[in-house]
């Protein structure tokens, strides 16, 4: 037996083994995919993560770092609850991760989430407040703005919009898997934009692991799009993390083409995944166009069972 699990009663180790599971995700070479020989495509199975997607990633982190900052403590009454705007996806680690850890969490959602992520959410026993769907996440973001500028004392807000610890979660972890998956040889690095933590720390880190890299980030080509998690940043509330500068390139991809691309990933190559993953091997078929030789990494955020209710397979 380890000194580890000797030292720490069953209940808390469990709760570090859930932990523990986040990250390490693997990484799948989408042959089929790639244009001509010379390019490889691989792509960041992020839906193997304990919650689902991507973000199991920086809501571990945004919650270590209000544990240590004692802007979290555990426990009931009095206790600050853990407060953000999200899309679902942050909602559900953070909601999955509150659940292990005893605290207690409150999420501004967007009414349109799929029914699939709310009932996950409160599976979890999250409260969740619906905000306007026309609005999409910057109504989550001014409800929960709002809440926490009333009622300062009640809330935790971890604001993954302007935390460092979001994009600093993908500096330290999403962007070493990479670079050691591709050997090293990791040549493009191709991710969508929601709050910009994925593509800001992760290229960040890859930058100085591989000077040369070519960074390429991946958003809706217009306001009006259907690719849950991302957003079209020159209409939307800009995140504070967001630094354009990291972007060697930024591509606009067309609601349709990434759930086309979605769909032919489940059928051609064996992988459900959810719409902004087409979004993002969108950008690396354009890129692996534009390139003789090279090895493009992308993230896969979620998986598609996570949209069902739509109904898009056909
Ligand atoms: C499905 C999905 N794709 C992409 C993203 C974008 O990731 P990031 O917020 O790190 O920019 C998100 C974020 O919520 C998401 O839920």
């Amino acid at each position: 037996m380890t000194p580890f699990v000797d030292q720490v009663p069953l209940r808390d180790a469990a709760r570090a083994s859930l932990m523990a599971a986040i990250g390490q995700t693997p990484l799948v070479r989408l042959t089929t995919f790639e244009p001509h020989a010379g390019v490889e495509i691989y792509a960041k199975l992020e839906s193997r993560n304990p919650g689902g997607s991507v973000k199991d990633r920086p809501a571990l982190a945004m919650i270590l770092d209000a544990e240590r900052r004692g802007r979290l403590r555990r426990g009931s009454g009095g206790a600050p609850v853990l407060l953000d705007a999200t899309s679902g996806n942050t909602g559900i680690a953070y909601a999955m991760i509150a659940a292990a850890r005893g605290h207690r969490a409150c999420l501004c959602v967007p009414a349109n989430v799929t029914p699939e992520r709310l009932s996950i959410l409160r599976a979890f026993g999250a409260e969740v407040v619906l905000t306007d769907p026309m609005e999409t996440t910057d109504g989550a973001i001014i409800e929960a703005r709002g809440r926490h500028a009333r009622y300062p004392g009640r809330y935790c807000y971890l604001d993954q919009y302007s935390n460092d610890a979001n994009w600093r979660s993908h500096y330290e972890t999403t962007a070493v898997e990479l670079f050691r998956q591709t050997d090293g040889g990791i040549t493009h690095f191709v991710a969508g934009l929601g709050t910009t933590g994925t593509f800001v720390g992760t290229s960040r880190r890859l930058r100085e692991l591989t000077p040369g890299i070519v960074c390429v980030a991946v958003q809706p080509d217009s306001p009006l799009h259907d690719l849950e998690g991302l957003k079209h940043l020159p209409t939307a509330i800009v995140p504070p993390i967001w630094d354009p500068t990291v972007a060697d390139d930024t591509l606009a991809i067309a609601t349709e083409e990434a759930l086309a691309l979605a769909e032919r990933l489940a059928r051609d190559a064996g992988l459900f995944v959810g719409p902004s993953s087409g979004a993002a091997l969108a950008g690396c078929l354009e890129i692996a166009r534009r390139t003789a030789r090279g090895v493009i990494a992308t993230i896969f955020p979620d998986g598609g069972d996570r949209y069902l209710s739509k109904g898009r397979s056909r």
